[in-house]
C-alpha cells in the first residue's frame, strides 16, 4: 500500500502518533480509520455571513459520504469565508488573506487530498490560490446559483436587475415601494448570484480548468443533482489521491487556455482575469494580461445569460449549462488536457447538445462575434486595462470626449447627484483611487452610477474608467483594472476635468491627450496620499500587494512551497 503524507502523523507508533490519533479519537473514530487510509480534507467556506454559502454544511455531508463509499476518511474544517454582500470596504481586500489560511490549513493538517468547498465570488479564488501553493489532488465542489429570482411574472436576476432598478428609482422612473418588494422577490433560494456573475463565471472556470466534475457549474444550489455532484466529488477526490493526480498536473499553460476561452464564449466577467492570473502565478504558469486578449479573438458568444443577454443560471444548466458551450468550442480548445476524472476534455464534453437554443447557441449561430475581453494599452494604462465588449454600449467602444474627474469615491459622493456639476451626455467619466493600495483592496466601484442630471436625461450609459474593478453582474461601456492605479502615480493620477480621452477599442488603445510635456509638469507636482491604516492585516496588504495587471497577490505570495514539513510540533 502508498504510504501517503497522512501517515507521518497518523502512522506512527511513537509520542507523536499517539498524540495525532488520541485527539482525533475523541470525535468516535475506531482504530481501523488510521491504517493508511486516504485522508480527505473537506475545505469548507460556509458562513452565515456568505448567505451564497450558508448551505455548504449539507453539500459537505455528501463530500464525506462520497469519501467513505470510496475507503478513504474525511475531515471538514472553515477557513475564511468572503461575503460579497456584506464585507466592507470589499471581500477583494482579504482574497490573499484567505488564501494564507487555505494553504497553511491544508499543509500544517494530515491531509492527503482535499475538496473545496466555494461559491460566493472571492471564496472559489482564495481556496484555489491556497491549495495551489501546496498542491496536492484537489477537487472543486461549487455551492450553485440561485433559483431565478420573480418580480410580478417576471425574472430578475441577482446584481444586474438591483443595478437597473437603483438607476430608475434614482431617475424617478420607479417608487421606492417597487424597489421594496423587488428586495424580496431577487434571493429565493440557496446559492449564488443567478446571473453570470463573478461567482457562476468561476465555478464555470473552475469546470473549464478541469477542476470540477463535468456538467456541475451550473446545477442550481437546491437541485438535488447538486448534492449528488458533492457525493462524487467526494468518491473520486478518494481515487485521486490513489492516482497521485496533483493540481498541477491539472492546471497546465492548455488548461488555462482552455479557460480563458470559455469565459469568453460565456460572457463572464471581468473580476475572472485577476483571479486567473493570481492562480496561475500560484501555480507557477506562466500567464500574462495580454493572453487575455489574443487568446479570446474570435471567441463568439454563446451564452445569452444576464449581465450581456437575457436569461439566467437554472435556464443555463436546463439549456446544457458548460458542457453545451465546451461542446461548441471543441475545435478552439485542448482537447488533450487532462481533468479531475481522469478523462481528457474531449472525451469529458464532445457528446454534449444543446437543449436550448435560445439559451446556449451553437458556433455557427453565436450571440455576438467577439466576445473575449479587450486589453487596453496606452498612456493612461501603461501596464494595461480592461473592457468587457459583450456588456458595453456599442457605438461607445470607440469614444472620444473630455473627462469629468473624480477624485476619489468620497469626491465621487459628494458631487455625483450635483444640479450643477459640468457634465454632457457625452463626457467621459472618470475616477480615480478604488486600485488594490488606493482604495485599499480594489472594489466593485468601477460601475460607479451616472450623474443624476445625465438619468433624468434618459442617459443610461456613459463611459466610466477607474483603477477598480465591477461587479461581474453589472454592464455598460467601463474600463477596469488601470495599471498602474493613480495611488502609486500611474497616468490615471494625473488626469483633469476637461482633458481630452480617447477609448479605441478597434485599435486597444486608451490614450490621454495630453503631451508628455504637460504629463511631466503634472507629475511633479503629485503627491501620493495613501490610506491611512497604521496597522494590522490592511497594512501589510497595502505594502505588499501587486498591481491589477499581475492578478493583485502579495508579492510574497506567488508561488509553490509544496506539501512537506520538516519540524514535529511537540
Ligand atoms: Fe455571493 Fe453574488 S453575492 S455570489
Ligand atoms: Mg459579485
Amino acid at each position: 500500500m502508498t504510504k501517503y503524507r497522512s501517515q507521518s502523523w497518523l502512522g506512527r507508533k511513537d509520542k507523536s502518533g499517539f498524540i495525532a490519533r488520541s485527539w482525533l479519537k475523541n470525535q468516535g473514530l475506531p482504530n481501523d480509520v488510521f491504517d493508511g487510509r486516504p485522508v480527505i480534507g473537506i475545505c469548507n467556506t460556509w458562513s452565515e455571513l456568505t448567505p451564497c454559502n450558508a448551505h455548504l454544511r449539507d453539500l459537505a455531508e455528501q463530500v464525506k459520504m462520497g469519501v467513505l463509499e470510496a475507503g478513504g476518511v474525511a475531515f471538514e474544517f472553515p477557513v475564511m469565508s468572503l461575503g460579497e454582500a456584506l464585507m466592507k470596504p470589499t471581500t477583494m481586500l482579504f482574497r490573499n488573506l484567505a488564501s494564507m489560511d487555505v494553504e497553511e490549513s491544508i499543509r500544517g493538517n494530515p491531509i492527503d487530498g482535499v475538496v473545496l468547498l466555494t461559491n460566493c465570488d472571492k471564496t472559489t479564488p482564495s481556496c484555489l490560490m491556497g491549495a495551489a501553493s501546496v498542491d496536492l489532488p484537489t477537487l472543486v465542489v461549487s455551492g450553485g446559483p440561485m433559483l431565478n429570482g420573480k418580480y410580478q411574472g417576471k425574472d430578475i436576476g441577482s446584481g444586474t436587475d438591483l443595478w437597473k432598478f437603483s438607476e430608475d428609482l434614482r431617475a424617478g422612473v420607479i417608487t421606492q415601494t417597487a424597489f421594496d418588494e423587488v428586495e424580496n422577490s431577487m434571493s429565493r433560494s440557496p446559492g449564488a448570484c443567478n446571473t453570470m456573475g463573478t461567482a457562476s463565471t468561476l465555478a464555470c472556470m473552475v469546470e473549464a480548468l478541469g477542476l470540477s466534475l463535468p456538467g456541475s457549474a451550473a446545477i442550481p444550489a437546491v437541485d438535488a443533482a447538486r448534492r449528488r455532484n458533492a457525493r462524487l466529488s467526494g468518491r473520486r477526490i478518494v481515487e485521486m489521491v490513489e492516482e497521485n493526480l496533483c493540481l498541477s498536473h491539472i492546471l497546465t499553460r492548455q488548461a488555462f487556455e482552455n479557460a480563458i476561452k470559455v469565459n469568453a464564449a460565456i460572457g463572464g466577467s471581468t473580476n475572472f482575469i485577476l483571479h486567473l492570473l493570481a492562480i496561475a502565478g500560484r501555480i507557477e504558469v506562466p500567464l500574462t494580461l495580454e493572453d487575455f486578449d489574443h487568446l479570446s479573438q474570435h471567441i463568439p458568444l454563446l451564452a445569452n445569460l444576464k449581465p450581456s443577454g437575457a436569461f439566467l443560471m437554472e435556464d443555463f444548466y436546463y439549456a446544457g449549462g458548460v458542457p453545451a458551450v465546451i461542446g461548441q468550442l471543441l475545435d478552439r480548445l485542448h482537447g488533450a488536457a487532462r481533468q479531475c476524472n481522469g478523462k481528457t476534455l474531449t472525451e469529458n464534453y464532445q457528446h454534449a447538445p444543446i437543449l436550448n437554443p435560445q439559451v446556449i447557441a451553437s458556433h455557427e449561430q453565436a450571440f455576438g462575434e467577439d466576445a473575449g475581453t479587450i486589453v487596453l494599452k496606452g498612456n493612461l494604462c501603461v501596464d494595461g486595462a480592461v473592457i468587457k465588449p459583450s456588456a458595453a454600449t456599442p457605438q461607445l467602444l470607440n469614444h472620444r470626449a473630455r473627462a469629468v474627474v473624480f477624485e476619489d469615491i468620497e469626491d465621487y459622493n459628494r458631487r455625483i447627484n450635483d444640479p450643477d456639476l459640468d457634465v454632457r451626455p457625452e463626457d467621459i467619466l472618470v475616477l480615480k483611487g478604488a486600485g488594490p493600495q488606493g482604495y485599499p483592496g480594489m472594489p466593485e466601484v468601477g460601475n460607479f452610477g451616472l450623474p443624476l442630471k445625465m438619468l433624468q436625461q434618459g442617459i443610461r450609459d456613459m463611459v466610466r474608467i477607474s483603477d477598480g474593478r465591477m461587479s461581474g453582474t453589472a454592464f455598460g461601456t467601463i474600463v477596469l483594472h488601470v495599471s498602474p492605479e493613480s495611488t502609486v502615480g500611474g497616468t490615471l493620477a494625473l488626469v483633469r476635468n476637461g482633458d481630452l480621452i480617447e477609448l479605441n477599442c478597434r485599435e486597444r488603445r486608451l490614450t490621454l491627450h495630453v503631451s508628455d510635456e504637460e504629463l511631466a509638469r503634472r507629475k511633479a507636482q503629485w503627491q501620493p496620499v495613501l490610506p491611512d491604516y497604521p496597522r494590522g492585516y490592511a497594512n501589510l496588504y497595502i505594502r505588499t500587494v501587486q498591481q491589477a495587471h499581475t492578478g493583485a497577490d502579495l508579492n510574497f505570495l506567488p508561488g509553490k512551497s509544496g506539501s512537506d514539513i520538516k519540524r514535529e510540533p511537540h
